[in-house]
């Protein structure tokens, strides 16, 4: 169900302080996130979530942040710089061929996909490739827009992720958002 990618200039609405009033980082991510943690994020966008999850892990965390468009992460890169943040966070651009996080297999404390999945045209790889890079018992949080991605849709996507071995809990709908947690239980 891989809808288009989300153009580069649409990255500037996203960062839109405004957009805490209905999707406030701290309240979706606090509860998951700690201090030092290694937080997986593919399609981090210019990094609405990611300056953010950089402040929760703190000094001693690190976020994979991963993204296929060379301007978002570019303009991640000026917005982390700006804000003291980026020595937290390890920017990774890839070529839509896989998420390239080989490196960082069964290392990762949590991952967040956030308004991504719809995008990705292998969801089965996309949700295999995360599974690989969690620790074992992990979990990997990932949130859909309503608008874009219907209930039955997102279902589609929670089972792809169920038959790549993931155990899933869908979680109360946040305002404009489906939510499923996703949870590493076995090798
Ligand atoms: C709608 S934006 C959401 C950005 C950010 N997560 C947010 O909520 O502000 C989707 C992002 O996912 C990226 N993306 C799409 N397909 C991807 C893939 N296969 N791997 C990694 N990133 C992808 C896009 O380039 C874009 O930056």
């Amino acid at each position: 169900m891989a809808h288009g990618i989300c153009p580069h200039w649409v990255g500037y609405l996203l960062i839109n302080p405004l957009r805490k009033l209905f999707e406030n980082p701290n309240k979706i991510l606090g509860p998951f996130v700690q201090d030092g943690m290694i937080v997986l994020e593919p399609g981090c966008g210019m990094g609405y979530f990611t300056l953010p999850l950089a402040r929760m892990v703190g000094p001693k965390g690190r976020i994979i942040a991963v993204d296929i468009q060379s301007k978002m992460l570019a303009a991640l890169r000026r917005r982390a710089q700006k804000a003291g943040l980026l020595d937290r966070i390890e920017l990774r651009h890839i070529r839509g061929d896989g998420l390239g996080v080989k490196d960082i297999s069964g290392k990762v404390d949590f991952a967040v996909a956030l308004h991504v999945v719809h995008e990705v045209p292998d969801p089965a790889s996309f949700f295999t490739e995360v599974r690989q890079a969690l620790k074992q018992g992990s979990k990997f949080l990932v949130v859909e827009p309503k608008g874009h991605v219907s209930e039955d849709q997102f279902a589609e996507s929670v089972a792809a992720a169920e038959n790549v071995g993931f155990v899933s809990e869908i979680l109360p709908q946040k305002v404009g958002g489906r939510v499923a947690l996703l949870i590493k239980k076995t090798n």
